[in-house]
C-alpha cells in the first residue's frame, strides 16, 4: 500500500518509544521505506539497533556521524521524506520546533523537510496540558504540522490522564490518510455553520449557549481534506479554522443569517451545526443597563430560522441539521427533517454519556426524510463528520 513512499519516523525520548517499534514493523508490512532517527534521549529507552532491525535501514541518533552515503544525512532525508513522523513526541521536541531551535538530527531535518508533517505527543498529563505546551501546539497546528491526539488513561509514571501515544494503529492511519488521501469531495463546496451565536442586550452582556465549535470545525477540516472547497461560517468559538479553509465570524443569528443566505448559492452541500439562538433581546441598550428594580423583564423576540428559510430555497443542494435534545429525541428530529425540508438530520440526546457540547466524541441518531434511522455509536467527532460528509456524498449522488 504504501511501496515507493519514504517516511522519516523520529523517535523522541520517552518510554512510548517502545510503541514506535510496533509501528515501523508496521509500517514496513505497507511496505514503505522507514528511516528512524532517534534523539539522544530515545536511545536510553529503545536501542538504535531495534528500530535498524526493523526497518532495514541505518539508524541515525548523532548529527555529526560520519554520513553512510557522503550526503549531509539530515538533508538528504529531510528532501527525501514523503512525511515526517515525530512518535513519541515530548514536549522538549514540540517547544524546539515551534521554536525554531534545530540543535540535534531530529529538528534539523524536521526543519529542513517541506513534506506533510505529524507530530503524535506523549507525555505526562500535566506536561501536556502545562499551556506553553499547548500554545506551542498550536503554534504548530497553524503551520500545518499535523497532530495525533495523545490517548488518556494510566501513565507510565503512575498518573491517569491525557498523555499516553496514541496506538501504532492510529498512527498508521494518520499517515495511510495523509499519503493517500481520500479527495472524494473534490468539486463539491461544502457549507458549514459552526459554533453559538451572541445575542447582545448592552454593551457588556449577550444571551448565548454552551455550543463550542468542536462538531462543525470537524466537519469543517474532513470535508477540506477530502478535497472540498469549504466555507466555515462560526459564532465565536476559540478554535482555530482548520488548513485551506475560508472562515466567516459572525456574532448573532442575524449575521450567521446574512452570511449563509450569501454563501448558499456555490454550495453543494450545506451543514448547518451552529447552536443558533431562537431569541434575541427586542432591543440592545447602547448604554449599560444598570441595576434598579428588584425584578427585571427582558423582552425577546425571535430570531430567523436560518435552516427553514433554507430548506424553502435549498433546490437540489443537500441540506443538513443537527439537533440536541433533551426528550422524544427522534420525534422532535422527524418533525424537523420534514418542516425544514432536510436530506437528514444528526440528533443527539444531551443527557448521553460521550454526547454533547464540549467533549471531542458523540453518540447520534441520523434520521432522513424517509423517516429511517441510523444509530451512530460512541466515536470522535471527526469521526462522525466523515460519516456525515460520506452520506451527504450519497445524497449528492443519488
Ligand atoms: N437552526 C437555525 N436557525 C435557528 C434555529 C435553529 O438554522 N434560529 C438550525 C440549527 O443550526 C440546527 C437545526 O436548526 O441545524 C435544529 O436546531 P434546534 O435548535 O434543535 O431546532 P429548533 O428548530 O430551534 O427547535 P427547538 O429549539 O424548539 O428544539
Amino acid at each position: 500500500m504504501l511501496k515507493g513512499k519514504n517516511i522519516v519516523l523520529g523517535v523522541s525520548g520517552g518510554i512510548a518509544a517502545y510503541k514506535a517499534c510496533e509501528l515501523t514493523s508496521r509500517l514496513k508490512k505497507l511496505n514503505a521505506n522507514v528511516d528512524v532517527i532517534m534523539t539522544k534521549s530515545a536511545a536510553e529507552f529503545v536501542t538504535p539497533l531495534t528500530f535498524q532491525s526493523l526497518s532495514l535501514n541505518q539508524v541515525v541518533t548523532d548529527m555529526f556521524d560520519k554520513p553512510k552515503y557522503w550526503e549531509i544525512e539530515h538533508i538528504s532525508l529531510a528532501k527525501k521524506a514523503d512525511i515526517v513522523v515525530i512518535a513519541p513526541a515530548t514536549a522538549n521536541v514540540i517547544g524546539k520546533l515551534a521554536n525554531g531551535i534545530a540543535d540535534d538530527m531530529l529538528t534539523t531535518t524536521v526543519m529542513a523537510s517541506k513534506a506533510i508533517k505529524l507530530i503524535a505527543p506523549a507525555m505526562n498529563t500535566n506536561m501536556y496540558e502545562n499551556p506553553v505546551v499547548q500554545k506551542n501546539i498550536e503554534t504548530l497546528k497553524q503551520l500545518g504540522y499535523v497532530f495525533v491526539e495523545p490517548g488518556e488513561g494510566r501513565l507510565a509514571c503512575g498518573d491517569i490522564g491525557k498523555g499516553k501515544l496514541a496506538e501504532p494503529e492510529v498512527i498508521e492511519l494518520a499517515i495511510k490518510e495523509l499519503l493517500l488521501p481520500v479527495r472524494d469531495l473534490e468539486g463539491k463546496t461544502v457549507l458549514v455553520t459552526a459554533g453559538p451565536t451572541v445575542e447582545h442586550l448592552d454593551p457588556v452582556r449577550f444571551i448565548t449557549n454552551h455550543s463550542t465549535g468542536k462538531m462543525g470545525f470537524a466537519v469543517a477540516e474532513r470535508a477540506a481534506r477530502r478535497g472540498a472547497k469549504v466555507v466555515l461560517i462560526a459564532g465565536p468559538t476559540n478554535l482555530t479554522a482548520p488548513q485551506g479553509v475560508e472562515r466567516v465570524d459572525v456574532q448573532s443569528a442575524l449575521e450567521m443569517k446574512e452570511a449563509v443566505m450569501l454563501h448558499m448559492k456555490e454550495a453543494d452541500i450545506i451543514i448547518k451545526s451552529a447552536a443558533v439562538a431562537d431569541y434575541r433581546p427586542a432591543e440592545i441598550s447602547s448604554e449599560k443597563i444598570k441595576k434598579s428594580e428588584e425584578e427585571l423583564t427582558i423582552k425577546l423576540e425571535k430570531n430567523p430560522d436560518i435552516l427553514f428559510e433554507l430548506g424553502k430555497v435549498k433546490g437540489d443542494r443537500v441540506l443538513i441539521g443537527f439537533a440536541m435534545e433533551t426528550q422524544n429525541l427522534i420525534e422532535n428530529a422527524k418533525a424537523k427533517v420534514q418542516k425544514k425540508n432536510l436530506d437528514f438530520i444528526v440528533a443527539n440526546d444531551l443527557r448521553t454519556e460521550g454526547a454533547g457540547f464540549a467533549g471531542d466524541t458523540n453518540v447520534v441518531k441520523i434520521i432522513d426524510r424517509q423517516g429511517s434511522i441510523e444509530e451512530v455509536p460512541l466515536m470522535k467527532k471527526s469521526e462522525l463528520a466523515d460519516i456525515v460528509l460520506d452520506r451527504a456524498l450519497s445524497v449528492c449522488n443519488r
